[in-house]
């Protein structure tokens, strides 16, 4: 049986991590290369760092999070870089003039879709990878169906092989990759879709910062987070092959709004324009209490700040001219520029680790499974990657304000706001408002769904319903 390779032991000992082979003289081959490969990945003077500093915020030993955050919020600014929506004939042409650079742009082949789907929902509570969820208010169609019949209906307007790459986690990748084969890729063709898995990281007990054990060959590993797009384009060859392809912009979104505009023509073109690295939708928050991340302006640099930062008082504040300054909510519907992606992932750790403190179950010394009690405070620590963490590393920014009826409603939670019952109404009333636009009258009892295929907007849909 081959023995703990002496550098990785002499790592595990130097970080008092060696109970992890607890069981090694158990475990078979094939257990065993699988443990090393797990620990092999794992930074551990980065995690050891990270959990530390944690460890001393929650005991008060350090900076307190809510007074350095405090400080950061005070020093906020509302955003700068913006395009509002158009509100006079000269914005309205201004506009325009931007989605024709869009189209040019997805027309020449310079544009891919990256959708992240790699999380695990856990607040919906589906027991699939969320882009399986049936959204469709008539015909259940899933998210992903959704999103696939919009790259099918963006590639016939353009003319254009639009790539589209979901990143998937260790927890959602077989199932995903298995669902498109099932429906034959939606008709967009197997090769035209790629597949890439994000990374892990382990969870560490809270109180020891000890890698935690899901079974005996087995670290408690959880993917890495949105943010962990940068290193997984890189690792999965996917930034060399856009390079090969002459990609140039990215267009990222999330796997939870079904309203999402992919591609948008002046959202790309606004991008090119002002020379911007990063580009992102925001949209009007509906209150200084909304659950939102707001986009800011702080010392110079675009960044996001979350709703949990924020005191009340805080999150209401106006700045001298009367604006208020986190009206910003962030949607996560970004523009990359690759060149911006390919200085990211030079190094493994441009986005820095977050933590999160949650119940995870573990196996004991014993080799019991223990699942701690909801009610007990959280037994363990995470850490992830939050893909807003490029705002401030961008060299130029922008911000395009949404339209947030249209573009934003995502399927976050079981049941009240941002569930599958408020996306679902959301369809159907933008289903509504572009057959009213086409002169067809509808029952605003009546739930609609109109298909990416059939129309990708209302303008689409009432030359196409004049057609007959
Ligand atoms: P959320 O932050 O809403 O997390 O992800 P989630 O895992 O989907 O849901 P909860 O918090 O457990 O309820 C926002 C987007 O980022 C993706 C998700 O798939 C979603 O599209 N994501 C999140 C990843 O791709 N990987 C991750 O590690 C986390």
């Amino acid at each position: 049986m081959a023995a703990v390779p002496a550098n990785l032991l002499a790592t595990l000992t130097e970080h008092q991590q060696t109970q992890v082979l607890r069981w090694w003289d158990q475990l078979n081959a094939s257990d065993r290369t699988q443990l090393i490969r797990q620990l092999e990945l794992v930074e551990f003077p980065l995690i050891r760092q990270i959990w530390q500093q944690a460890s001393q915020q929650a005991s008060g030993t350090a900076d307190s999070c809510s007074r350095s955050e405090g400080s950061r919020a005070d020093r906020a600014a509302a955003p700068r870089s913006v395009v509002r929506r158009p509100d006079s004939d000269s914005a309205r042409a201004e506009w325009a003039a931007a989605a024709r650079v869009g189209e040019d742009l997805l027309q020449r082949g310079r544009v891919a879709v990256v959708t992240v789907a790699g999380g695990q929902g856990s607040r919906l509570g589906f027991e699939h990878p969320k882009g399986m969820f049936p959204i469709g208010p008539v015909t259940g169609r899933t998210l992903f169906q959704i999103f696939a019949e919009q790259i099918l209906a963006l590639r016939r307007r353009h003319g254009a092989a639009l790539l589209w790459m979901i990143m998937t986690s260790d927890a959602t990748h077989e199932e995903t990759v298995g669902f498109f084969r099932e429906h034959d890729f939606f008709g967009l063709g197997a090769e035209t879709v790629e597949f890439f898995r994000q990374g892990s990281l382990p969870a560490v007990d809270a109180a020891t910062g000890r890698l935690l054990m899901c079974g005996r060959a087995d670290l408690c590993l959880s993917p890495d987070g949105h943010g962990g797009l940068v290193n997984a384009l890189r690792r999965s060859g996917m930034l060399r092959r856009m390079h090969d392809q002459g990609i140039e912009h990215i267009f990222y979104h999330q796997v939870d709004n079904p309203t999402v505009v992919m591609c948008s023509a002046p959202l790309l073109g606004f991008h090119l324009l002002r020379n911007s690295e990063l580009t992102t939708v925001a949209v009007r928050k509906l209150g200084p209490s909304e659950r939102m991340g707001v986009l800011v302006a702080v010392d110079e640099h675009t960044e996001i700040i979350e709703y949990s930062e924020l005191t009340a008082e805080q999150a209401a504040r106006s700045d001298a001219s009367g604006q208020w300054v986190f009206w910003a909510g962030n949607t996560a519907i970004h523009v990359f520029t690759r060149c911006f992606l390919e200085r990211l992932a030079d190094s493994e750790n441009s986005l820095p680790l977050h933590v999160a403190r949650k119940n995870v179950a573990f196996l004991d010394e014993a080799g019991r499974m223990v699942q701690p009690a909801d009610s007990q405070p959280p037994n363990a620590i995470k850490f992830e990657r939050f893909i807003f963490d490029a705002l401030p590393l961008a060299g130029t920014t922008l911000i395009v304000e949404g339209d947030r009826a249209r573009e934003f409603n995502p399927v976050k939670n079981h049941s009240g706001a941002d569930s599958p019952g408020t996306a679902r109404e959301a369809l159907s009333r933008i289903g509504r408002e572009w057959l009213a636009a086409a002169g067809v009258a509808v029952d605003p009892a009546q739930p609609v769904e109109i298909s990416p295929l059939t129309a990708l907007d209302p303008e689409e849909l009432s030359q196409k319903i004049e057609r007959g």
